[in-house]
């Protein structure tokens, strides 16, 4: 099948390239020139595990190719999906500019039937917004259907969440449209994975809910690790026999700095501002969102609680990105730690494995040294912080730490070492909810 896909971005890029590797044709559009240059030359926008490989292999075999032509994409694509940012304007709700435009474009261009899937978080209507910019910005009638196909996928671990998905939902009210999407997805079948099909507003919603859902599980749990500490409770063993309850299920239970991302945060804002457009307010989500905010706010007061006094003092920070396996800093509780420390008059030494650059360009050089590795960022410190749990910081050598910091406190918001272990080293040890 011609598929076409507008926005490499994290969702755009990995949709294109599985559906390449499924056999389709596939042209990914973007209009950023570069973007799209350093794609042509095997250079990838995002770290993603698995996806450079994948990439290669399928435009090699010719079946993955990139372009800013959105006209020769469109016309040559049976189903075309949008995949580009809808980032949140000011008030949370999601901007819809870059889809109206994409939708536009696909109007203009448009030579016979089309079938323009969304994959995009949109809030719910957005599927029959599109629809009706379509059809006006359409030089003459031509026949095209408008499907929603929310994305559930995990950054650093989106290929295997694309190949073996809990679930694939289609939302339609063409049935011409939805055959064609399950033909797309048929190698999924194979697989035996669960197909919802249903219209148009349900698809939007089933991400909304699924998304506020899960980020409400991990509001939930730290709510519960916040009081663990008052009552001296382990948080961890409350997930864990709260968990083995199969109605509640052991996932999204790891309290923490709080839950970022592009999608958490965005998505639980966008959800609130769709009821209250209909007058309806969503209680528990506004309480995820608020815990949300707090647990940051909590983590800073526990680091300076910890320091006493932040000013001038120095903090080992390990980890930037929003969580592992990714170079993507956006809503990062980590950046938001630091950057408030900073504030306070704190120094901060930081190490990702794979997020430096990006955080340079919001943390800025002043009052922050970018490290060679987790022991580097340990030199001189106050305090270690370990806000990210990459796997590399999950053993590391704590002698060896001790030995090269000016005095041994850790916190550890990912609970990641054992108290009674790093007490016995000579740390004085922070955690969460523990
Ligand atoms: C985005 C949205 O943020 C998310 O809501 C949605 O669920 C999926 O798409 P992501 O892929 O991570 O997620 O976005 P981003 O990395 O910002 O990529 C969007 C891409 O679209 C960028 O490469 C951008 O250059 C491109 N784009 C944007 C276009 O090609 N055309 C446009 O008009 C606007
Ligand atoms: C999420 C959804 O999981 C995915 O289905 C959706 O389509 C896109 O958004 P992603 O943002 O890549 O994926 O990451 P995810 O692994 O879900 O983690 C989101 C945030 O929650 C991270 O900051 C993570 O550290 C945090 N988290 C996750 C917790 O604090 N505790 C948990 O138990 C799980």
């Amino acid at each position: 099948m011609n598929v076409c896909v507008v926005g490499t971005g994290y969702v755009g890029l990995v949709t294109g390239t599985c559906f390449a590797e499924f056999g389709n044709d596939v042209i990914c559009v973007d209009v950023d020139k570069k973007k799209i240059d350093n794609l042509n030359k095997g250079i990838l926008p995002i770290y993603e595990p698995g996806l450079d490989v994948m990439v290669a292999r399928n435009v090699k075999e010719g079946r993955l190719t990139f372009t800013t032509d959105m006209k020769s994409a469109v016309q040559r694509s049976l189903v075309i999906f949008i995949a580009v940012g809808t980032p949140p304007k000011e008030d949370g709700s999601a901007d819809l500019q870059y889809v109206e435009k994409v939708a536009k474009d696909i109007a203009r261009y448009q030579n016979g039937f089309k079938v323009v899937v969304n994959k995009s978080t949109v809030p719910v209507g957005a599927g029959q917004w599109i629809k009706e910019v379509i059809k006006k910005n359409q030089p003459e009638p031509k026949h095209f259907a408008v499907v929603s196909n929310p994305e559930f996928l995990r950054e650093g671990s989106a290929i295997e969440d694309f190949m073996r998905p809990d679930r694939v939902v289609i939302g339609s009210d063409s049935e011409e449209a939805i055959a064609i999407m399950q033909d797309l997805y048929s190698p999924l079948y194979l697989i035996e994975t669960p197909f919802v099909i249903t219209n148009l507003e349900t698809a939007e919603l089933i991400k909304y809910a699924s998304n506020a859902f899960l980020a409400t599980k991990i509001s939930f749990i730290n709510e519960i690790a916040n009081l663990c500490e008052l009552v001296g409770a382990d948080v961890h063993h409350v997930a864990k026999g709260m968990g083995l309850d199969n109605r509640i299920g052991r996932k999204f239970l790891h309290p923490g700095p709080g839950f970022g991302g592009s999608c958490f945060p965005k998505d639980t804002r966008a959800l609130e501002k769709v009821a209250e457009k209909h007058g309806y307010e969503l209680k528990i989500v506004k309480a995820t969102i608020e815990v949300n905010e707090q647990q940051r706010r909590r983590m800073v007061e526990k680091i300076v609680k910890a320091l006493e006094n932040p000013k001038d003092k120095v903090v080992g920070l390990l980890g930037l990105s929003f969580k592992p396996n990714t170079n993507d800093i956006r809503e990062s509780p980590a950046i938001s730690i630091a950057k408030d420390l900073m504030a306070r008059g704190a120094k901060i030494r930081a190490y990702d494995p794979a997020a430096m650059e990006e955080a340079k360009h919001e943390l800025g050089e002043e009052n922050i040294t970018y490290c060679q590795d987790a022991y580097d960022a340990a030199k001189g410190s106050d305090i270690l912080v370990l806000a990210v749990e990459w796997n590399q910081f999950r053993s590391l050598d704590m002698d060896r730490i001790k030995s090269v910091m000016k005095q041994p406190i850790m916190a550890d918001l990912k609970n990641v070492y054992d108290r009674s272990k790093m007490e016995a080293k000579g740390f004085t040890y922070v955690a969460v909810g523990r």
